[in-house]
């Protein structure tokens, strides 16, 4: 039976930063962050947005009321939880309006999470062949004002449909994943930022990319040849291009020439959102989808990558008339309304975080369909923007 993914779609915050501004702000010289980092917007969350409502705004974008009915199962995959009990699936769900007979759960290992949903989905699938499985990776990527990472946050949420008879990637057989305990990166319970070895995290990942890659290659048998993309997490877009270096070094024969320009059109999405984590491959994705060569037949890899650590390298065949089951993310970048760094500032401070008291938000100037308009209680409140 062929599975894999039947849909997918994004969506980030209404706000982005340039740059060039943060840079002037913080005294570094902007082509750090635009070469040396390879970042040039980044989006900012205003205080209406949590991992909740950019997820269910990713999974509206793919509702149809016939999906509505085939939906068994819900995953979220997140790192930006807002509760340690509840499932973030739960508010998601009820915003989406999907029926009560539908299983919920929230998923967690840093940025790898959302492979890990696939990877089920895939087994619910072939276990139930009419049901589609919903799978969501939603975060936001917080480091803090003024830290190395700061350049490298973002946020957003990607949302895929995982179905038999897929009608964009169909998923190969073989996929390889490696885990090791491993403090690249964490986020203690108490904090509502994270903490990071920041080089060493870069070397971890390559480590991690190269050994499943390598393992999967003998498991294949495929070869450079056999891929016309290899598509990575992208913390920020020179980590894909260190992890495609690694891998190819100087060669410049007509297989590397191919891979690196697809992971150049897989990166420009990334360049203007920055770090989604559990989505960020799945932004990749939908870069190299919409911005590069692709068509029907091509085999792509894919190398997901979340910190503490965990890895995964897959591939699937991409379908005929794929191009139909995506949305136009261009579009949604093109509408968003630049920000200062003095307002980002403000937006970064009044994140409702650990507050326990209870707090009411301006929800006015925040256009996105669903919306946390504060807590009462200790119970976010979430609405759906009329
Ligand atoms: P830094 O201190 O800014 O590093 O931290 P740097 O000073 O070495 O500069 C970075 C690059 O800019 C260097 O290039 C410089 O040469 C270059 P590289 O050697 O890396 O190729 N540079 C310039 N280039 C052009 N013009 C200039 C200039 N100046 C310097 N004028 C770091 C960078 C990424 C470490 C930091 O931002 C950080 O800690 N980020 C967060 C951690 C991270 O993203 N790690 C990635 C791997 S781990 C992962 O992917 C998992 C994760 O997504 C979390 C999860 O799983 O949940 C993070």
């Amino acid at each position: 039976m062929q599975i894999g993914i039947d849909k997918l779609s994004f969506a980030t915050t209404p706000f982005y930063l340039d740059m060039v501004e943060l840079a002037q702000e913080r005294g570094v010289d902007p082509n750090k962050y635009l070469i040396g980092i390879g970042q040039e917007k980044q989006a900012v969350v205003p205080p209406t947005q949590d991992a909740v409502t950019l997820g269910a705004a990713a999974a509206l974008k793919l509702m149809t009321p016939e999906l509505k009915k085939r939906i068994s199962t819900v995953l979220v995959a997140t790192e930006s939880g807002v509760d340690n009990s509840k499932a973030t699936a739960i508010y998601i769900k009820r915003l989406l309006g999907l029926p009560k007979f539908t299983r919920v759960v929230e998923l967690k290992e840093a940025c790898y999470a959302a492979t890990a949903g696939v990877m089920m989905a895939k087994g619910l699938v072939a276990m139930d062949p009419q049901s589609a499985i919903l799978v969501i990776g939603t975060d936001i990527a917080r480091y803090g004002i003024n830290t190395p990472g700061e350049v490298t946050q973002g946020a957003g949420a990607v949302a895929m449909t995982i179905t038999a008879n897929p009608r964009l990637l169909e998923l190969d057989q073989v996929s390889v994943a490696a885990s090791d305990d491993i403090m690249d990166f964490w986020r203690p319970l108490y904090s509502e930022n994270a903490m990071v070895e920041g080089k060493y995290s870069t070397q971890i990942y390559i480590d991690f990319f190269l050994q499943t890659f390598r393992r999967y290659q003998e498991m294949t048998g495929r070869r450079l040849a056999d891929f016309d993309a290899l598509l990575f997490h992208l913390p920020f877009t020179k980590m894909g291009k260190k992890a495609l270096d690694a891998l190819l070094g100087d060669c410049n024969d007509v297989n590397s020439r191919r891979l690196r320009s697809a992971l150049t059109a897989s990166q420009l999405y990334c360049r203007q959102v920055g770090n989604l984590y559990t989505g960020s491959l799945y932004l990749s994705l939908l870069s190299f989808l919409q911005n590069g060569q692709a068509s029907a037949g091509q085999r792509l890899g894919l190398f997901s990558y979340g910190s503490g650590a965990e890895g995964e390298f897959y591939s699937g065949v991409l379908k005929p008339g794929f191009a139909n089951q995506l949305n136009d993310v261009s579009v949604d970048l093109a509408s968003r309304q630049q920000v200062t760094v003095d307002e980002y500032e403000k937006m970064f401070d009044s994140q409702l975080g650990l507050t326990e008291s209870d707090v009411s938000f301006e929800t006015s100037k925040d256009p996105s369909p669903f919306l946390l308009s504060g807590q009462v209680g200790h119970q976010r409140q979430y609405q759906v923007n009329k």
